[in-house]
């Protein structure tokens, strides 16, 4: 049987400046996905590339004294550097200045032409004569009631130009009349509402298709003063890569109509009205969907060079790996809407997500059953525990059908949420089954056998899972994991829980991702990251302050027994915990004392503990504290804990049974 085909593109970028983060953020998506159809045994092509023509670029490239071809090879060698270190598995890099596409552009305006659909005309705007541009009305900008040039902020002049015009009015009611019937087509859906309501129903206007004033840009062939400007060109690409309209067109035949094209939500437009319009002129098939995601904005600004506020990929990349910037783009907003890259979201979301909850989980599984089982994964026993076992395997077994849900809806962050949430199922399950209590007793062997079997089999399904989104961590996994068989590495081998088997040897390694100091990392970073940062970026969008942590205090070397008895610890029993509203960090105890009383303590710990689990806990408690505001709770002690200094874990200090409540501990 023939394989389902999945084709996938990015927006061709402009090369007048290295690529940003923000076209990573497109870049990483459209791999992302190409991986995952992949990996579900897909054909899938991925396509990429570059537009090369334009003003802009002839503008550029005369300013540093350069051909516009010298000074587009250079960024496009960088731009495919940069894919090279993402890790951005193309199939094909398209550039609009290749003889493959500009010819096949040539012979798409000619047929416009020759069917009518294109017709010569003169053209009245607004010119800038020092950028040699011309504006629409709509496109002009204000300045105090003068209207001027966008770009340079000087005044426009009237002016007239011959152009060829493209006649979009005559298929806006068929373009409405299918933006209707398809609610696919355009995503997320309140974008296609935006094309209808501003565009299409007050009624389109003829396209300008051409410019005399241009020249660097391919040519009309039947009226060589002209050159194709500039959607035309570039939106062809999607189909000039395939080899449409030439002998060779066998990927075309293959491939279109593209599955999905990923745009940023400002090219929505020449993506949902011009490109339909083309190819259904064309006489081809559109696109099954153009989705339409959002910014990644700095601060609160859209980045741009010439607001000074970029942040490139690179200097990231080197001091944490590509999977950690990768898993952070994906993750941190839901695709679709706007979000803010920030250095310190990226590194919280390090430190919680990849360092505490998947490195940890990895860590724990691999050292307890070196600890417990020689190194060897069990097999499976009867001692099974339904009310723990059965919802942590059916949650893990029903995994790739809920990530599959949601990456078919391109949902990236919501499709990795649902993997974390098996994550964090499975250190909860570590904390209830209490793997270190049932080591001490033989007879729970079998017990700890199908505890150690359900989280390295939940390991496994995790790792084959982020495989699409973090393309390095896998492999680490599999090898502490001691899976080799790429079968067990697949995502067909998901079909079923329990399939690692017994006797897979484990084998410690090296902490996936260690923690990280927040704030020692944002100074580091601020000096790579945000080179191209101005001065006046500081009042436009502060950063927020790092986060202050509890430093470790400078230990004298020694103390006085008086001294020690300074802190009063008492044995506390937890009446009632709850979740903080509003803060992710904080969980909130009612303890008891007993005869001393009740008491209420704040403590950071939430991403440890579900505080139902907690109730009825004994914990160690600083009780003679100065009491503290904590998200304006008053906090009245401190509990005790240790913290794993290389693996992140948070142990609470316990104590052994028999304890009374309050019982002074010194
Ligand atoms: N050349 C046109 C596209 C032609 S497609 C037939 C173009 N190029 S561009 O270089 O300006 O790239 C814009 C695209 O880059 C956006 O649509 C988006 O995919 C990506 N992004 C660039 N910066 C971005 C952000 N800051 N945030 C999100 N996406 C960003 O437009």
């Amino acid at each position: 049987m023939e394989k389902k085909t999945y084709y996938i593109t990015t927006p061709i970028y402009y090369p007048s400046g290295n690529m940003t983060i923000g076209h990573t953020y497109t870049t990483v998506a459209a791999d992302t996905m190409a991986r995952f159809k992949k990996m579900q045994g897909y054909d899938t092509y991925f396509l990429t590339g570059t537009d090369e023509h334009g003003q802009k670029i002839e503008k550029k490239a005369a300013e540093q004294g350069v051909t516009p071809i010298e000074y587009v090879d250079k960024i496009v060698a960088e731009t495919k550097e940069l894919w090279k270190l993402m890790d951005i598995q193309y199939d094909d890099f398209i550039r609009t200045t290749e003889e493959r596409h500009m010819k096949i552009v040539q012979k798409i305006f000619r047929k416009f032409y020759e069917q009518g659909d294109i017709y010569k005309a003169e053209y009245e705007g607004m010119y800038c004569t020092p950028c040699e541009s011309f504006w629409t009305p709509t496109q002009l900008a204000d300045k105090d009631g003068v209207k001027v040039c966008p770009d340079c902020g000087r005044p426009c002049q009237p002016m007239r130009e011959e152009s060829y015009f493209f006649r979009m009015s005559k298929y806006q009611d068929w373009l409405i009349d299918y933006i209707e019937t398809h609610p696919d087509f355009i995503q997320p859906a309140k974008r296609a509402n935006e094309m209808l309501t501003n565009f299409l129903r007050p009624g389109l206007q003829d396209l300008c298709v051409s410019r005399t004033s241009v020249k660097w840009g391919v040519p009309v062939d039947f009226d060589e003063k002209h050159t194709v400007y500039v959607w035309i060109d570039a939106l062809s690409n999607y189909i000039t890569a395939l080899g449409y309209g030439t002998d060779h067109d066998e990927l075309y035949q293959k491939y279109w109509p593209a599955d999905v094209h990923l745009v940023g939500k400002e090219i929505v437009r020449f993506h949902t009205i011009y490109w339909p319009i083309m190819l259904h002129a064309l006489g081809l098939p559109l696109p099954k969907q153009v989705f339409g995601h959002g910014w990644l904005l700095f601060g609160a600004d859209r980045m741009s060079k010439s607001k000074g506020n970029v942040v490139y990929p690179e200097p990231i990349v080197a001091r944490y790996g590509v999977d950690p910037l990768r898993y952070y783009l994906m993750r941190e907003m839901p695709f679709g809407a706007d979000g803010n890259y920030t250095n310190e979201s990226f590194l919280t979301r390090m430190n919680a997500d990849l360092a505490n909850d998947l490195g940890n989980l990895v860590s724990r599984t691999v050292a307890m059953i070196e600890k417990y089982f020689g190194g060897e994964v069990p097999a499976a026993t009867e001692a099974v525990d339904p009310e723990v076992d059965l919802p942590l395997q059916q949650h893990c077994a029903a995994l790739p059908a809920l990530v599959n849900d949601q990456m078919d809806k391109l949902q990236f962050s919501q499709a990795l949420t649902e993997i974390w949430k098996v994550i964090g199922e499975c250190n909860k399950y570590i904390d209830v089954t209490q793997p270190w209590v049932l080591g001490k007793d033989p007879e729970k062997r079998d017990r700890l056998a199908n505890v150690m079997r359900n989280l390295a089999e939940c390991v496994r399904f995790t790792a084959v899972l982020i495989g699409p989104t973090m393309p390095y961590t896998p492999a680490r996994i599999f090898a502490q994991l001691g899976v080799e068989d790429p079968e067990l590495q697949s995502w067909d081998s998901l079909g079923a829980f329990g399939k690692i088997p017994a006797g897979t040897k484990v084998h410690k390694g090296e902490a996936l991702f260690p923690r990280i100091d927040v704030n020692k990392e944002l100074e580091a970073l601020s000096g790579g990251a945000k080179e191209e940062k101005k001065e006046e970026k500081k009042e436009k969008a502060p950063e927020k302050k790092p986060e202050k942590k509890h430093e470790e205090p400078e230990y004298p070397a020694e103390i006085s027994i008086d001294e020690f008895f300074r802190c009063k610890i008492q044995a506390a029993r937890v009446l009632e915990c709850e979740k903080v509203e509003k803060s992710s960090k904080l969980l909130k105890f009612r303890l008891s004392l007993g005869k001393d009383g009740e008491r209420t303590v704040v403590s950071g710990i939430q991403k440890y503990y579900d505080p139902e689990k907690l109730v009825g806990r004994q914990v160690a408690v600083i009780t003679n504290l100065k009491s503290a505001k904590l998200a304006g709770i008053e906090s009245q002690g401190m509990i005790l804990s240790a913290l794993n200094e290389e693996d992140g874990a948070l142990h609470l200090v316990s104590l052994e049974e028999g304890t009374e409540d309050g019982a002074i501990i010194g």
